[in-house]
């Protein structure tokens, strides 16, 4: 298994091209389930999630051609197979939206219960909830949900009672097919669910209002492929400028939409570090000798600051001249990388929802354990700034969402290499 061995203490200096977006392209993968023509996505990220997806895509039926460059090609003529067996659907929890879209073009689909997940319970009863309220049949058995709409789904008026990303797209890609209106009230507002809608609208679908709490689809019975470019990956982006602004240095970062990132910026700054930012580029610099303010974060949906950089400016706060409070309002468990910075020499205290953090002269490199995604990312950012070496385990965590992370750091001048654990 491998792991990234970092030698902390240098600053980050130079560039970074962000990739596509890893929570975009994987519900942008399943749109190949609504057509028989072929879909191409341009500027995707090459991760292990968007394989994971492309093996299930694979299994039911859909060609999956990874092209040269950040392409992909996903064909789906005809869907040989309806089911999306545990083994698949257990490795990545996205998978579980081929159901909608599976339901909604062949009336009939079998998936896996995705199951637990370590930031959290994270259960469909939403997704489940709103497939119904489009007149699916809905039966759990055995683990596996088992839906059918014998004749095809119906448009109906649909509120969330919170916040959901994933039941807001995975509704959209099934209500695109249904007959007549569909209108989402409290429906999420990230720009993933933006891009999902131009895609399904490029392919004929009616959408409007994505990225407000209320979009409303015109179901039609027919939709044609596509050649579409995947949004800028905002989280991989958000994790890099807050690496820059951990360790100090001047680094920019390309290829972004800096306004999906407006609630990211503003505290950076506060922190003490300078943000310049036009539309598609923003260059992060401090100078590694000036103290980090202590500033407090609540994450909360989308236009609101994102629970997937929660855990990486945690470790820009370990480092602050004071004491900062972060609350997580999305996930029940998401401060697993808490106990890993502690061994670092952070000091955190977690109460229930919140953490405090006391800021630190310095952190200490330490070999530590990546838990999640996200939290592997922060221990990248602890390890950069740690006086001697860290060693990541895990690290196929990261590899799930961040497409090259150690060479990309590497180029700005980061000691970080990735070895084989004997
Ligand atoms: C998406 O997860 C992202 N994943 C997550 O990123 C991200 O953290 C999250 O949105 C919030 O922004 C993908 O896009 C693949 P939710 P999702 O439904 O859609 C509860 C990463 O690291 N809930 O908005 O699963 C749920 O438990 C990942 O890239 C229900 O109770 O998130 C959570 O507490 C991690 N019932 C809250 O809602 C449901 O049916 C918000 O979850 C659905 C959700």
């Amino acid at each position: 298994m491998d792991c990234i061995v970092i030698e902390g203490g240098a600053p980050l200096n130079g560039e970074i091209n962000i990739s596509g977006a890893k929570n975009s392209a994987i519900k942008l993968m399943a749109v190949s389930l609504l057509t028989d023509e072929p879909v191409l996505l341009t500027n995707m990220p090459r991760l292990r999630d968007t394989r994971f997806m492309g093996q299930l895509l694979a299994h039911m039926g859909v060609e999956v051609e990874e092209g040269p460059g950040a392409k992909m090609r996903l064909h789906g003529a005809k869907l040989t197979n309806l089911t999306a067996p545990y083994d698949l659907v257990r490795k990545m929890r996205a998978t579980f939206n081929v159901l909608g879209p599976t339901l909604a073009r062949a009336g009939k689909a079998k998936v896996s219960l995705p199951g637990g997940c370590a930031i959290g319970a994270r259960p469909v009863d939403l997704h489940l909830k709103a497939l119904e309220a489009l007149g699916a049949e809905i039966k759990l058995t055995e683990g596996y949900v088992h839906a059918q709409a014998k004749s095809g789904l119906t448009g109906a008026a649909i509120t969330f009672p919170f916040i959901s990303v994933g039941a807001t797209e995975h509704t959209m890609l099934a209500a695109v097919l249904a007959k007549g209106e569909t209108t989402l009230s409290n429906a999420a507002r990230e720009p993933e669910i933006i891009d999902l809608a131009q895609c399904l609208n490029a392919m004929g679908a009616r959408i409007t209002g994505a990225g407000r709490s209320e979009i409303h689809i015109q179901g039609v019975s027919k939709l044609s492929g596509v050649t579409h470019s995947v949004v800028p990956d905002r989280i991989e982006a958000g994790t890099y400028a807050l690496a820059a602004a951990t360790t100090g240095g001047r680094v920019r970062l390309q290829n972004i939409r800096s306004d999906h990132l407006g609630s990211l910026w503003p505290l950076i700054a506060q922190a003490g570090a300078k943000v310049e930012l036009d539309q598609t580029s923003v260059i992060i610099s401090r100078d590694p000798e000036i103290p980090i303010t202590p500033v407090d974060v609540d994450t909360q949906a989308y236009p609101g600051f994102p629970t997937d950089l929660q855990a990486q400016f945690m470790s820009f706060m370990t480092r602050a001249d004071g004491v900062s409070i972060i609350r997580e309002n999305i996930f029940e468990n998401r401060f697993m990388h808490c106990p890993e910075l502690s061994r670092m020499g952070a000091n955190i205290t977690v109460r229930g929802r919140e953490a405090i953090i006391r800021g630190v002269p310095h952190l200490t490199g330490a070999p530590v354990m990546a838990t999640d995604l996200r939290a592997s990312a922060s221990l990248i950012a602890a390890g950069l700034v740690a006086k001697g070496q860290t060693r990541i385990g895990r690290v196929y965590h990261l590899d799930r969402g961040f497409e090259h992370i150690e060479i990309k750091l590497g180029q700005c001048g980061a000691n970080i290499r990735r070895e084989s654990e004997t």
